[in-house]
């Protein structure tokens, strides 16, 4: 029995079917203890991403953890959303029980965010599994949470691979390539997950059946999530696995042997007709190379990072 103590996440996020797996995989595991979570717009409008998350922590009996609904828009752009993928609801074809009363934070994500790292400095991990849009409210409005988080962890970007919704964009930057701008350029700890390791990390429909099972609730609730995709998304797109982005954004808080990390500076296109929200990394260094901002994963253990997470599921079931 491990003697060391949790680490005390945040979790940022836009439930979302791979986001909800990453909720389940943060209650799932001993390491963490979720102080909060804080929804953004994103996959789904935010009225959709607060419910979903207050849902599924009801679904999983965790209650006592706060919500705090945050940005309905981006910085500066329209809302984009990705219910093709996600459903329109945002949890595929789940019929999550209405989350009872009270459940809501009074406060607003970004300013959460901000109390909560400022209240104990150098303990809170910031996992932001949605578009930036809390992150950098949060950070523009109080930047010495920089220096007080202990450390930044962000699914998004596309580095050495094409984007997931244009050629040269993964969607939680292309939908406030603005705020992630900023979350980029704060100086805060940070790594990042990119799809050149969580597309990497796809289960097929059979290797989720340890999972989906009828007689738990939850066990259910996955396979109504995954009916969504694997049924109605996955055919048109031409898929066959479902990416576990998130959830792998979520382990490399508390496991990050499971990936390879390389320091690397990265920017966000925000100007180009065809580019917009494109990560932009300097994987070689040359002389004009500004000093690295992030720590990038460059590589996973697919095969143990996908025992480990069916593993810490089966165990809500
Ligand atoms: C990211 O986009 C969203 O649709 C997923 O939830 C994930 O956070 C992957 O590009
Ligand atoms: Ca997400």
């Amino acid at each position: 029995m491990s003697t060391e103590q949790p680490l005390h996440l945040i979790l940022d996020t836009d439930p979302g079917i791979d986001d909800a797996l990453a909720l389940l995989l943060a209650l799932a595991s001993p390491e963490v203890s979720l102080e909060a979570v804080t929804t953004v717009s994103g996959n789904v409008p935010l009225t959709q991403t607060t419910r979903n998350a207050r849902a599924l922590l009801a679904l999983a009996g965790r209650q006592d953890i706060p919500v705090a609904a945050g940005a309905e828009r981006p910085l500066v752009r329209p809302p984009i959303h990705a219910a093709d993928v996600h459903g329109p609801s945002g949890l595929g074809r789940a019929e999550l029980a209405e989350p009872a009363s009270p459940a809501r934070a009074a406060t607003k994500a970004p300013i959460l965010i901000s109390e909560r790292i400022k209240a104990a400095p150098g303990t809170i991990t910031l996992v932001a599994i949605g578009p930036l849009t809390n992150l950098a409210l949060a950070v523009r409005m109080d930047p010495e949470i920089a220096q007080q988080v202990r450390e930044v962890v962000i699914m998004g970007g596309a580095l050495r691979v094409p984007g997931n919704v244009t050629p040269a964009a993964e969607f939680n930057i292309y939908a406030d390539p603005e705020a992630a701008h900023i979350v980029f350029h704060a100086g805060w700890p940070l790594r990042l997950v990119s799809l050149d390791t969580t597309q990497q990390v796809g289960l097929t429909r059979a290797q989720f059946t340890p999972l989906c099972r009828p007689e738990s609730l939850i066990g259910r609730s996955i396979e109504a999530m995954l009916a969504h995709y694997f049924e109605d998304f996955a055919p048109r797109a031409g898929y066959e696995r479902f990416h576990l982005h998130d959830p792998l954004a979520l382990a490399a808080a508390f496991r990050p042997e499971l990936l390879r990390w390389e320091p690397v500076y990265v920017d966000v296109e925000l100007s180009g007709s065809q580019t917009a929200g494109a990560t932009i990394a300097w994987f070689r260094r040359r002389s004009q190379t500004p000093p690295p901002n992030v720590l990038a994963a460059t590589a996973v253990d697919i095969e143990g990072f996908t025992t480990f997470f069916l593993e810490r599921l089966a165990r809500l079931l």
